[in-house]
């Protein structure tokens, strides 16, 4: 896809269509992102020179046939296990009845696959999921044994515990540790200032470390300002009503994080969703909500704002951020990007996407963080301008 955003006039803009747009587009057989092929985990060099930001694209590994098939073939095979336990349930032969919906006269509280796979698949491969670690979550990290004794519905801890290479959690920089530098420093604030304010920051629960860590984290992206709060998810999810409302409208990446989606929900703007990393579809979405304006009413929309991640920790995609700068200036939108998975984790100096892509953080409206992946620790920030 290229698409000439530079080059056409800015002759719509946020809520309001005024003359004819040229979007001249180029067919482009390949999709979403950046040309890089992700392999063994590396993050691949960004191409050289002028990149015009629509023509980056990303190629994903396919999952091979045989993996695919084996996972079809073990489902399928629980699930005929299934529903013969269930037939045993019935004939009184199977005598585990657990997470079993059966109160005489109620009508079920769940739905019925959900209790099914509760009580047949999930129950009895649960183990497999739900280990406790008993060390720093880091590149290697130890495992509690443990057994059961009631199919898989509590453990017996052991006094073992085994090794494993960690490819499930995001320390990302090591700072998760029981020793150390970060360690220590965190135990001589809390001798210092305790463990709690017992108080929002509204009302008397800012220190002087808050607005220390504010200008830090405003510093370090390259932002006027920050704000911390004390919940990455919360970031997100309270945040997001505070800026959009009724008369606005928030264009959402399909892929986004779910504390993104409960902040659009909650603030009861309009949503539209489109294609993941997917910069055609996003501009599609955009001028027909200009042209078209408010539902029932047609005004204007009071603001747009597109919300997008940095790193999609569930696919790995990298955010195609010059281009939805190219998009944000050409309709005069916001931009809300979350970069809990890529700040500390890529760029020249570690500063998330937009250090990757060598942008302007002044370029983005909302730069939001968590404390919770890189960092080792919890919270959430988010950096921007301090005058709108
Ligand atoms: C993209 C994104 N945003 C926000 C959050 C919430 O962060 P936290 O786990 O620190 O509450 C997560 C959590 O994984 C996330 O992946």
């Amino acid at each position: 896809m290229l698409i000439t955003s530079e080059k056409s006039d800015h002759s719509m803009s946020n809520g309001h269509s005024n003359n004819h747009v040229s979007s001249s587009t180029k067919d482009d057989s390949s999709k979403n992102g950046l040309v890089r092929p992700v392999k063994n985990g590396n993050i691949p060099k960004l191409p050289q020179g002028n990149v015009t930001p629509m023509e980056l694209k990303e190629e994903f590994e396919d999952t091979p046939f045989f993996i695919v098939l084996c996972i079809y073939v073990s489902n399928a095979i629980l699930t005929v296990f299934g529903y013969l336990r269930d037939f045993l349930r019935k004939s009184g032969l199977e005598k585990n009845f657990m997470a079993c919906d059966n109160r005489e006269g109620y009508v079920s509280l769940y739905r019925s696959f959900e209790s099914f796979y509760t009580r047949n698949i999930y129950m009895r491969i649960r183990d497999c999921y739900n280990m406790p670690i008993c060390s720093v979550p880091g590149a290697r990290m130890m495992m509690q044994e443990r057994v059961s004794h009631d199919y898989n519905c509590t453990f017996e801890m052991k006094d073992r515990a085994f090794e494993v290479i960690n490819m499930g959690s995001y320390n990302y920089l090591g700072f998760a540790e029981n020793n150390g530098r970060c360690t220590h420093s965190v135990a001589k604030v809390i001798r210092s200032y305790g463990i709690s304010t017992c108080s929002t920051r509204h009302e008397l629960g800012t220190l002087d470390l808050h607005i220390e860590l504010e200008k830090l984290i405003a510093e370090f992206v390259g932002c006027e300002d920050s704000i911390v709060i004390g919940m990455g998810f919360a970031t997100n999810s309270t945040s997001i009503p505070a800026i959009a409302g009724k008369g606005c409208l928030l264009m959402s990446d399909e892929l986004n994080h779910s504390s993104l989606a409960l902040g659009c929900r909650l603030s009861g703007a309009k949503i539209r969703v489109f294609k993941h990393n997917n910069m055609k579809n996003l501009e599609h979405h955009i001028r027909t909500a200009i042209i078209e304006g408010q539902p029932k009413t047609h005004r204007p929309w009071k603001k747009i704002i597109i919300i997008v991640e940095g790193i999609y920790s569930m696919e790995g995609t990298i955010v195609n951020l010059p281009g939805l700068i190219a998009l944000k200036k050409k309709y005069k939108c916001y931009l809300y990007l979350d970069e809990a998975h890529s700040i500390g984790a890529i760029g020249p100096r570690g500063r998330g996407v937009v250090d990757y892509f060598g942008c302007n953080p002044q370029d983005i409206d909302f730069l939001m963080g968590t404390f919770s992946k890189s960092f080792g620790a919890a919270g959430g920030y988010i950096a921007g301008s301090k005058v709108g």
